[in-house]
């Protein structure tokens, strides 16, 4: 057993399930097979941007039953990049340094970061700046971190988006109606194709491929025609309309978010083609309860092999998943790609040999 250590734990943008697995993981790991310290730091960067820092200590009795649990017991913030921090009276404010102090007077030896690209690259320039001896894991729900084949909280859900698409086919059927699903994914389709095809969706709609309304229309009546009276379709929130216009709705303090495009569909379809239209938004849904078996072993595995990175003092890593193994990249590349649908892929040839229209 080298020398012991003390690491530091936090959780960074949205949250997703499988991080309290991770959490734990970490936890066990660090101080049952290394004899480690293991601080939480609570709600990402903010909780070293006060003094004292917001911490949680933990330990294995702690962490114990965290393994299913949704969200993320540390908390977490998708908002206040520290070094254009938002201050209250309006103003910008680089607080890029207190975040950096603070790692250094809590004597910890390295940190570990769960995140997406954003974070990433956020916590990256922090330790790049600061000296700190980062760890990254991968989580996003929208699986579009290079580098890796999958990030913790995509599989929970696709799950969830797949249960969501199989409860509908029963109700779209009985009054034959198009029911629209909107998912989440940002700027990838991942999670409207894969629930897609594992919900057995007529149409799939994803940000990758572009669509002519008239093509789902035509699609549908074919549909009707041969005697299946109802659709359901799934289409990604980042979807445009059809001449390309983003579609997204204004929130407080003027921030624009993603979601509208299934009511929009919804009201297209109904002119084109007379059917009943329905719209289900899934949102934060497929954010949230209890994490698949798939995530609960990623989580396992990244947090594990992130203890293991900083037992041999390598540093500025992210753990992956590639090729049925866990393995590890420079944060650097890994955030340097964006991974969306490959319009060629797989699973883009799949659901077509299935017959699902895809728009285009
Ligand atoms: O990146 C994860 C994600 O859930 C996206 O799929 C979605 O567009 C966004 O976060 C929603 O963010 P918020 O929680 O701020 O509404």
């Amino acid at each position: 057993m080298g020398a012991k250590k003390r690491i530091g734990i936090l959780t960074s943008g949205g949250d997703c399930a499988g991080l309290n697995a991770v959490i734990r993981a970490v936890t066990h790991c660090a101080i049952s097979v290394h004899g480690w310290e293991v601080i939480g730091i609570c709600k990402a960067t903010l909780g070293l941007m006060t003094n004292p820092p917001q911490l949680m200590h933990l330990d294995v009795n702690k962490v114990d039953r965290w393994l299913t649990m949704g969200g993320t017991m540390l908390g977490t913030t998708n908002k206040g990049d520290p070094f254009a921090f938002p201050m209250a009276d309006g103003s910008v404010k680089d607080r890029s340094q207190e975040i950096i102090d603070n790692y250094h007077q809590l004597g910890l030896d390295a940190l570990i970061g769960i995140g997406g690209d954003g974070s990433l690259a956020i916590l990256r320039k922090l330790a790049q700046q600061g000296g700190i001896n980062l760890i990254g894991i991968p989580k996003t729900i929208d699986n579009d971190v290079g580098a890796t084949e999958r990030s913790i909280g995509f599989d929970t859900a696709v799950n969830i988006a797949t249960e969501a698409l199989d409860r509908l086919h029963f109700t779209a059927a009985s009054h034959n109606r198009v029911i629209i699903v909107e998912v989440m994914g940002r700027d990838a389709g991942h999670i409207a194709l894969n629930a897609g095809i594992a919900g057995g969706a007529h149409v799939i709609l994803i940000p990758e491929i572009p669509y002519k309304l008239e093509n789902i229309a035509t699609y549908l009546t074919k549909r009707q025609a041969e005697g299946q009276d109802y659709s359901v379709i799934v289409v990604s929130e980042a979807v445009c309309s059809e001449n390309g216009q983003p579609i997204q709705q204004m929130q407080a303090f003027g921030q624009a978010r993603l979601g509208g495009i299934g009511q929009y569909l919804a009201e297209k379809i109904a002119d084109l083609t007379n059917a009943e239209t329905r719209v289900t938004v899934l949102g934060h849904t497929q954010r949230g309860g209890i994490s698949s078996p798939l995530d609960r072993i990623l989580a396992s595995s990244f947090g594990v092999a992130a203890v293991e990175l900083i037992a041999q003092e390598k540093y500025d890593q992210m753990v992956v998943w590639q090729n049925r193994q866990v393995d590890y990249v420079p944060i650097a590349e890994a955030i340097k790609n964006y991974r969306n649908v490959d319009s060629e892929g797989t699973l883009v040839k799949t659901a077509r040999g299935l017959g699902i229209c895809l728009g285009d």
